[in-house]
């Protein structure tokens, strides 16, 4: 069970990324809050007793970076799949924005599917919504369909999108059907894992971000119990080229929760960089870091919060 053999190690790894990027919040360099997290999860993840291989990492093995897809980690016997943000957030962090995070989840060899980094159509719900939304039917029919779930009416039910202009259609229909809207500038994942969580005061996540984000949000999500449902979005031939060389045979289909994080042993992790709906970010005390961190598993359907003081 993933859960007792290595949450702690891998909160390790993401608390290391974000208390690395954290001490670049506000400088307005994405690039090198960016680099300081990767680099601080690769010098951890060296130590972790499995062989992962980064399914979803940071970029490609032909960009220069640190973990990118396809790097083998760990230096153990437990072959197991790794997804991996090390800054969820560049932006946020480096303006000091809210909702910046460190995230790796883990799965079994197959379970955590590798999409190329295209866009995704999103959909994401809590537990209470699980089984009311399909992405193929308008999002009107969606947004009653997961109000009616939720015992709300339209006017109370608080839709989270992507502040982008190629969203403009999904936020005119939110309008119109009258739900509150707030808008994100970056960072989803944190925003569809806080569907799931009651206190968060947001119902449901919509509209086009990043396909790696759509999966590890899908992962949370089914760690608690929630659902999500996303459909790959291409600018390009190249970018549905990319995708088909990956393996996906119809990379325009719908996928579900069970297409992009398969088998019953998983497990996600996200330490908070910035103070955001989830988690509370890095702070500095006289002579500590603190972090808190979330720790989601399939298995036991915990949800826990993990709070640190590392001595500096
Ligand atoms: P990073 O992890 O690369 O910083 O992504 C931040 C993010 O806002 C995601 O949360 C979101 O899915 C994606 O970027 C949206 O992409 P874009 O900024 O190109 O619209």
């Amino acid at each position: 069970m993933l859960e007792r053999s290595l949450a702690l190690d891998v909160v390790r790894i993401t608390e290391a990324s974000a208390l690395a990027s954290a001490r670049l919040m506000g400088a307005g360099d994405e690039a090198a809050a960016d680099a300081a997290a990767v680099e601080a999860m690769a010098s951890v993840f060296k130590e972790l007793a499995i062989v992962g291989t980064v399914v979803l990492g940071e970029g490609t093995a032909s960009s220069e970076t640190l973990l990118p897809s396809g790097t083998k980690v760990g230096q153990g016997d437990i072959h197991l799949d790794v997804a991996l943000d090390a800054l969820e957030g560049t932006n946020i962090c480096a303006t000091g924005g809210p909702n910046a995070m460190s995230v790796v989840a883990v799965g079994m060899p197959g379970s955590i599917l590798p999409v190329p980094e295209v866009y995704m159509e999103k959909l994401a719900v809590g537990p209470r919504a699980r089984g009311a939304i399909d992405i193929a039917r308008p999002l009107e029919e969606n947004l009653k369909t997961v109000s009616g779930a939720l015992g709300k009416q339209i006017s109370e039910l608080t839709v989270v999108v992507l502040d982008r202009p190629r969203n403009r259609e999904v936020i005119e229909s939110v309008r119109r059907l009258g739900a509150r809207l707030r808008f994100i500038g970056d960072g989803d994942v944190s925003s569809a894992i806080a569907t799931a969580m009651e206190d968060s005061g947001v119902d449901c996540l919509v509209g086009i971000g990043g396909a790696p984000q759509g999966v590890l949000s899908a992962v949370a999500l089914k760690c608690v119990g929630g659902d999500f449902q996303g459909r790959l979005r291409f600018r390009n031939p190249a970018e549905r080229e990319a995708a088909v060389a990956m393996g996906l045979d119809d990379p325009d289909r719908i996928m579900v929760v069970d297409d992009l994080a398969r088998g019953e042993d998983l497990l996600f992790v996200a330490s908070g960089v910035t103070d955001g709906d989830l988690l509370k970010g890095v702070r500095f005390v006289p002579w500590a870091a603190y972090t808190q961190s979330l720790v989601l598993a399939l298995r036991s359907r915990v949800i826990r919060r993990i709070e640190s003081y590392h001595a500096l």
